[in-house]
């Protein structure tokens, strides 16, 4: 999911991620299991930081992330660029405080374990982080990266997030991974090993071949070697892709859109069965192993992006104004740009937009119905001030939505 601080190609895959399945609001979410997650406007000195590594080993054959595939990388200039656009971003903010960090691609993992700790130091001597601050990557399990898990935790990562995607070597050829299943589940064991148990796992169905049977399979297999956190990816076919190509020639075939609302089905009720709590559409946890920095995005809380194509969405006071406004920006997407300009400016910011209140109602309303917690009267009012949640359900379409029980209006208590 991903992500913001995310790419563009993360934003997307947060609001497209299996939403058709799961847009009711529990009812059975109490007042006090949602008031953790509650950022109010006044919190304009807090902010989650995500932090994008533009380059991969090879090109999956679904993937269009902001991804370039590049073997002579110049480590030293990146790590000097993501270093200054860090110190940028957060000096001209009123950001003191860092509540979670996430590096994200792209692949991380194939970044120096140096340059994470470089930037993490930097946010350290810039602003206030607590040792419990969840800093997350994301990594792919090749033997290579497998290598790199312990300098990884060194470097200050205390939570892992392994692309396994699936168990089956046929699917992975086709999906165009650079690792075996077993390569992964070596990974898989050693960084729940070295990240005491702090490990997520993404895991992608509905591709070429994908039939239930082998998701149950794989699903149960995961459950068992990952007790803390899986994230599911429901296949999007991206225009631009081989898969795209391969499957639009009919060399290859998608399981039809009914077996794959099994599949998602399927993995919510094997997942629970299991004891992971759906905390939100794609993602599940046991014991409130919930991926703070992604809850982070679902509940309108401010973020930097840093990295070629990052996103981010940040309270900034105008001199005319004596309200803060939040803004959306993205950071240049391609990386040789990205540098030169981080060189010349100190950032490379290349879209900053001031977003009406509507668009950040629209925004909280998407991702937050995701969430178990859905969007509480508290963290609405705190950002979407002018309207009430109770103001909003009385309009005639959202009556409708209450009154056939897809939206549930908890009143205030
Ligand atoms: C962009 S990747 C970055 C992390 C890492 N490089 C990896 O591949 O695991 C993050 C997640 O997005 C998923 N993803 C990328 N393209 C997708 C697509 N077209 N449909 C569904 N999931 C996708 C990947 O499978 C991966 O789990
Ligand atoms: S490794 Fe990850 S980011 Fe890179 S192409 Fe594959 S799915 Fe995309």
């Amino acid at each position: 999911m991903k992500h913001y601080g995310m790419s563009g190609g993360v934003l997307r895959r947060h609001f497209s991620q299996a939403v058709k399945y799961f847009s009711t609001v529990s009812p059975s979410c109490d007042q006090k299991s949602i008031t953790p997650f509650v950022t109010p406007v006044s919190d304009v000195d807090k902010a989650a930081v995500y932090v994008h590594w533009p380059f991969c080993q090879k090109r999956c054959t679904y993937c269009n992330f902001n991804k370039y595939i590049c073997n002579t990388v110049d480590h030293e200039r990146m790590k000097r660029c993501l270093i200054k656009e860090t110190q940028t971003l957060v000096q001209e903010s009123c950001i003191n405080t860092i509540t979670s960090v996430f590096f994200g691609g792209g692949t991380p993992s194939l970044a120096e374990p140096k340059t994470l700790e470089s930037v993490l130091d930097k946010l350290a001597s810039i602003a206030s982080m607590q040792p419990e601050t969840e800093i997350s990557m994301e990594i792919n399990p090749t033997n290579l990266e497998t290598q790199k898990l312990l300098e990884f935790k060194h470097a200050g990562i205390n939570r892992a997030s392994i692309g396994v995607q699936t168990l089956n070597d046929d699917a992975l050829k086709i999906l165009g991974r650079d690792h075996t299943s077993s390569d992964s589940l070596r990974c898989l064991k050693e960084a729940v090993q070295i990240f005491s148990g702090h490990v997520s796992v993404d895991m992608i169905f509905g591709f070429p071949g994908h039939t239930l049977k082998h998701w149950q399979k794989e699903l149960k297999q995961m459950t068992d070697l990952c007790g803390c956190h899986i994230s599911l990816y429901q296949l999007t076919l991206e225009r631009g892709t081989q898969l795209f190509k391969e499957v639009t020639a009919g060399q290859r075939v998608l399981p039809d859109s009914d077996e794959v609302a099994d599949m998602y089905l399927a993995a919510v009720e094997i997942l629970k069965e299991k004891g992971f709590e759906q905390y939100e559409v794609s993602n599940f946890a046991k014991n409130d192993n919930y991926c703070l920095h992604n809850i982070a995005y679902w509940t309108g809380q401010q973020y930097l992006g840093v990295g070629p194509g990052s996103h981010g969405r940040v309270w900034c006071h105008k001199a005319t104004s004596t309200k803060p406004q939040r803004e959306a920006r993205v950071q240049t997407l391609e990386p040789e740009n990205w540098l030169w300009e981080v060189e010349q400016f100190g950032h490379a910011t290349r879209r900053r937009v001031v977003q009406s209140t509507q668009d950040i109602m629209e925004e909280l309303l998407s991702v937050g119905l995701r969430t178990k917690w859905g969007v509480t009267h508290a963290n609405w009012s705190s950002l979407c001030c002018g309207i009430t949640l109770a103001q909003l359900c009385s309009c005639p379409r959202t009556l409708k939505w209450i009154s056939n029980g897809t939206l549930i209006l908890v009143l205030e208590v």
